[in-house]
């Protein structure tokens, strides 16, 4: 199938993420019953990914959005523009960070560092998926949906240059 100018083909279907979402929202749920965590979802790709996380979860709790955007293209830049969105105060908060997908840990190296300066309590991290490169990163989630290669794949929220986001499925690019 082709997404913009490149063609990707079918990686991981809707089913299997339902499946997914579903497996680890009762881990989340489990481990944070007696919590009210505030969610921290990545955008601009894990809006998808933490709709139907954060409703399956279902537990009393707080979602606030943050950006922090690094990607054009296929390759990471390596550079990141600031946090936005950060409007509450997050001392004392149980921080889920909720990201779609890990590649070098760049994105969420940065977040950590910055949500741990502001006293926060606890920062855990939820990812969809993580590539290959990033399971040697000193940053790790504590929640991981799938792991990976190094490849590139668009759909449930990802993109390539902007397209595929709303893909029910995932896609791997050929
Ligand atoms: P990192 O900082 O290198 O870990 O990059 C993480 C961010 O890059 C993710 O939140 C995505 O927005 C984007 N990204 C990384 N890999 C892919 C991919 O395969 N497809 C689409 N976006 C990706």
């Amino acid at each position: 199938m082709k997404i913009h100018d490149l063609e990707f083909e079918l990686f991981i279907t809707a089913a299997q993420i339902h499946d997914k979402v579903q497996q680890l929202a009762a881990q989340i749920r489990q481990d944070y019953q007696s919590k009210t965590p505030l969610f921290l979802p990545i955008l601009n790709g894990s809006f998808i990914f933490a709709a139907d996380l954060i409703r399956a979860v279902n537990i009393p709790c707080r979602v606030s959005f943050v950006k922090h955007s690094s990607y054009t293209g296929t390759l990471s830049t390596g550079k990141l523009k600031t946090l936005i969105g950060l409007s509450e105060s997050l001392f004392n908060q149980d921080i889920i960070i909720v990201e779609d997908i890990m590649d070098t840990g760049l994105t969420l190296s940065k977040v950590v560092d910055e949500l741990r300066s502001l006293g926060t309590r606890s920062v855990e991290i939820v990812t969809l998926i993580r590539k290959e490169k990033a399971r040697n990163h000193a940053v790790q989630p504590r929640y991981v949906g799938f792991d990976m290669d190094d490849e590139f794949v668009v759909g449930y929220g990802l993109d390539y240059e902007g397209f595929g986001r709303n893909l029910p499925d995932i896609y791997r690019k050929n």
